[in-house]
């Protein structure tokens, strides 16, 4: 384990009691990341990533706690104030780690949520982890929030918490949001636990999903599997207390990237990375986590095709793929990892020449100012999963575009494909679909592109992180007198 984090400010904790809050925010991850120095201690620094992005602002605006887990295993912290956040850290054993976050969380509901893209294995000691670190978020959010408080849980690792939380602090007020697809029926019907997981989210007054399909699913799962009585987007429970589902599509600090986008800065690093680039007349782009849900296989493929194809000639055309590390200790991961480094592999090879290869392939993460000047320095963005909840990448590529030019290729399975209806949307499993879409991408005329953008740039403007968490706290706020 690495040296104690330096504590930059106090915690405000007066003896065993701790610190208390009348918002609080539960996410399997605190939004901080521990940082080495030069001395040999180590920090926090806020982390990028849309959940934080998302929540921050609220977080600030409210003086709240967060409620979550440090990232490594086996290590305990007292609650701590990180750039005016409150944390309070949940602790997790090596043992927790591999059967609820990457066992029962990443291998099980992961997959099976993303409409099976990946076997989900069902395992007996994942599910029962699940249950014992859901009780352990809900046991520190219930010491964590003050009379009345209004308690916000994320996402699938803790569908628990809401009734678990409930069972101990009536008087709180809780919402839920699943950040992932809420999968149709007969799909979710393969999971042993069901019936448990459904009655953990309606512990929740509000329960919050990516889009309205997500939300009916569920709905017609209650009524069906637990014979509640529903109507529309209200569930009533035997006890007479009711339970709102509804959908909230997530999105992005826009005016944080659009003002990132439009310093000089930016544009000069855009400008240096298409010239490292070899400047190409068109940069493809895609920037993911390296999950086997989004699709990089097939956009790489379906590039590679069209250079052997003679209709992109690699001397004018590049793809940039940037894969974010993750899970890396889940077997599917590192299965597609490697999948990935051959497919790159084997067509750089085939297709490329000195110095001028026409796949680049980034296994890393960056700060946000580099990601503006990627989303600046490309043509045609190329954002194709399988299945995805949201899909803020995205959203992002629209709001660093100020100039209104630029190409959006699109997963007609990402929830974003419901709002960025001027994409170029494609199925990615039709790969002629996929080859087409990129080549009109391309071809289409600067006015028909920025026809397009222009609409897109309005709808993230207008429906942005801010209102996002806004309307979702409004209606938790309203569920009860
Ligand atoms: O989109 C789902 C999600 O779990 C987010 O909540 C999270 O930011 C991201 O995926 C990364 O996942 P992990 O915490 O497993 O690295």
């Amino acid at each position: 384990m690495s040296a104690a984090p330096r504590r930059k400010q106090s915690d405000g904790q007066s003896g065993s009691a701790g610190p208390t809050a009348s918002f609080i925010v539960v996410a399997n991850r605190l939004p901080v990341d521990r940082v080495e120095l030069p001395d040999g201690t180590t920090d926090w620094r806020t982390s990028p990533g849309g959940l934080v992005t998302a929540l921050e602002p609220v977080m600030r605006a409210k003086h709240g706690a967060w409620v979550g887990w440090v990232g490594s295993p086996d290590e305990t912290h007292d609650p701590f104030v990180e750039d005016g956040l409150q944390l309070v850290p949940v602790t997790l054993s090596a043992q927790e780690v591999r059967d609820y976050y990457e066992g029962f969380s990443n291998g099980t509901l992961w997959p099976l949520y993303h409409d099976v893209v990946a076997h989900p294995e069902f395992h007996r000691e994942w599910w029962d982890a699940y249950v014992t670190v859901n009780q352990r978020f809900a046991d520190r959010t219930a010491e964590v929030a003050e009379q009345n408080a209004v308690v916000w849980v994320q996402d699938y690792q803790l569908q628990l918490v809401p009734q678990m939380l409930r069972t101990q602090r009536p008087d709180l007020r809780i919402g839920f949001f699943l950040h992932i697809p809420f999968p149709p029926m007969e799909l979710y019907q393969q999971l042993p636990w069901r019936n448990q997981i459904i009655e953990g989210l309606l512990g929740a007054d509000l329960v919050g999903f990516q889009l309205p399909g997500g939300a009916q699913n569920f709905v017609r799962l209650v009524r069906q599997r637990l014979k509640y009585e529903t109507q529309r987007d209200t569930v009533r429970l035997p006890d007479g207390r009711k339970v709102l589902a509804r959908a909230y599509p997530i999105s992005i600090d826009t005016e944080g990237f659009n003002k990132l986008a439009a310093r000089p800065e930016t544009a000069a690093r855009a400008a240096e990375i298409r010239h490292h680039l070899g400047d190409p007349k068109t940069v493809f782009l895609g920037i993911d986590r390296l999950d086997y849900t989004k699709g990089i296989m097939q956009r790489i493929r379906a590039f590679g095709e069209l250079v052997r194809d003679g209709l992109l000639d690699p001397e004018d055309c590049v793809f940039v793929q940037v894969a974010t590390p993750s899970r890396e200790r889940v077997d599917q991961y590192r299965l597609l990892r490697d999948d990935i480094d051959r497919l790159v592999g084997r067509l750089n090879g085939d297709i490329g020449r000195i110095g001028r290869p026409p796949i680049t392939y980034l296994h890393s993460s960056y700060p946000r100012e580099e990601m503006a000047a990627l989303y600046l320095a490309a043509d045609v963005m190329v954002v194709t999963p399988l299945r995805d909840g949201m899909n803020l990448v995205a959203k992002e590529y629209i709001a660093c575009r100020q100039a209104d030019d630029g190409a959006l290729v699109l997963s007609e399975f990402a929830g974003a494909a419901k709002e960025l209806r001027q994409a170029y949307m494609v199925n990615p499993y039709d790969i002629n679909g996929l080859k087409d879409r990129m080549m009109e991408a391309m071809h289409d005329s600067d006015r028909a592109k920025s026809r397009r953008m222009r609409v897109m740039r309005r709808q993230v403007a207008e429906h942005n992180i801010d209102r996002w968490a806004q309307l979702f706290l409004d209606d938790l706020q309203a569920t009860r007198p």
